[in-house]
């Protein structure tokens, strides 16, 4: 590593630890304790994720910088300022709670900054901008707490949000992490796949949140992983539940009621459908049938022409009728060399 990022590497264990002080230790920090506290974030957790607050302070930190003698080609790289009309830098992240986002190895390499306020104009969420240190799409938020118990658990749990981690992280479900907002990418999935062969998808219940979740399995075919889905009742976010529904509800959710993606993919096509009406029903059979020819495992193939037979109140004969004749023209479609 070049000098420059050993200087970026100091500045943001700096950074965090004058914004975790300032959250913890001044009356500063107030609101923004509360905040999280609302949230049901205890001390300890707050410590372990070294999570501060940045107060609403143009300068706050480009002084401390400049008391220790940063130089302002250094301040402008470190992502950490933005620049104003006339040129002259200010602190990026101004009354936000800040969430520091770590490398595989603990160094601190960014923040996520989030607004106190739910009727605040600007985003709720900034992130730092990619510098010579952090690369968005090589980062997975917890990796580098996560990754032993990866190891033991044998998968992972992506999650949308860095909230989702933490909570989840709380109610002793410590394999999760998150990607920066973003779908997974190659360098993300090699990191994995160093630690697990696993990735259950754990997003937010909502709409958006389901939408993500079919976007993703169609995206993940990555063969060097098996896939599952946890969905999260009444459209809540894993946060969300874990407030309301309690540690033990959430643990048997993550541990014990991960679908298999075709599972998730069929109630994910039911909702467009009403059922009790035939030409539906012949729809959303039809698309199932599509999805369900993509499997491999024979075994899998039964069991869903099973479940979607029962459900049509049709034979599985007829069900494998069409799925043969659905293959057969695949195959003419995409002649096998
Ligand atoms: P909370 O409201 O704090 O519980 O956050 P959340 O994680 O539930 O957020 P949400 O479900 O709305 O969005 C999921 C993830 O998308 C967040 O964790 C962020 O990473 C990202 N995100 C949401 N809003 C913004 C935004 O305004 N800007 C950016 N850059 N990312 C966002
Ligand atoms: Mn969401
Ligand atoms: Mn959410
Ligand atoms: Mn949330
Ligand atoms: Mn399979």
């Amino acid at each position: 590593q070049n000098s420059d990022s050993q200087t970026l590497l100091k500045m943001y264990a700096d950074a965090a630890k004058l914004y975790s002080h300032i959250l913890t230790k001044t009356e500063n920090g107030t609101p923004a304790l509360k905040y999280l506290k609302n949230r049901d974030l205890s001390d300890d957790l707050i410590q372990t994720f070294g999570i501060g607050y940045a107060p609403n302070n143009n300068n706050l930190l480009l002084q401390f910088f400049k008391d220790r003698d940063i130089s302002e080609d250094v301040l402008k790289k470190s992502g950490l300022f933005a620049e104003n009309q006339e040129g002259e830098l200010f602190d990026r992240f101004r009354d936000r709670v800040m969430i520091p986002i770590t490398d595989e190895s603990g160094n601190i390499i960014a923040f996520s900054g989030r607004i106190l306020d739910k009727e605040a104009s600007t985003a709720k969420y900034l992130n730092s901008p990619e510098t010579e240190i952090f690369n968005k799409g090589k980062t997975l938020f917890n990796l580098n707490n996560a990754k032993k118990e990866i190891r033991e658990k044998g998968n992972v749990i992506l999650f949308e949000g860095f909230m989702d981690v933490i909570s989840a992280y709380k109610a002793g479900v410590t394999n999760g992490v998150a990607s920066m907002g973003t779908s997974l990418t190659d360098q993300q999935l090699y990191v994995l796949s160093r630690l697990t062969d696993k990735i259950n998808v754990c997003y937010d219940g909502d709409d958006p949140g389901v939408e993500a979740t079919y976007r993703a399995l169609t995206q993940l075919t990555d063969e060097r992983f098996s896939y599952g889905v946890i969905s999260i009742p009444d459209k809540k976010d894993p946060d969300e539940y874990i407030r309301s529904e309690g540690f033990e509800k959430f643990q048997n959710l993550a541990n014990g009621g991960v679908q298999t993606p075709i599972a998730f993919i069929l109630n994910y096509f039911k909702r467009n459908y009403n059922l009790n009406n035939e030409h539906d029903q012949l729809e959303f059979l039809n698309q199932s049938l599509h999805e369900i020819v993509k499997l491999q495992s024979p075994v899998e193939i039964d069991m869903y022409v099973g479940k979607v037979a029962d459900e049509m109140h049709v034979s599985k004969e007829a069900i494998n009728k069409e799925l043969d004749a659905l293959k057969r023209q695949q195959a003419v479609q995409q002649p096998a060399n």
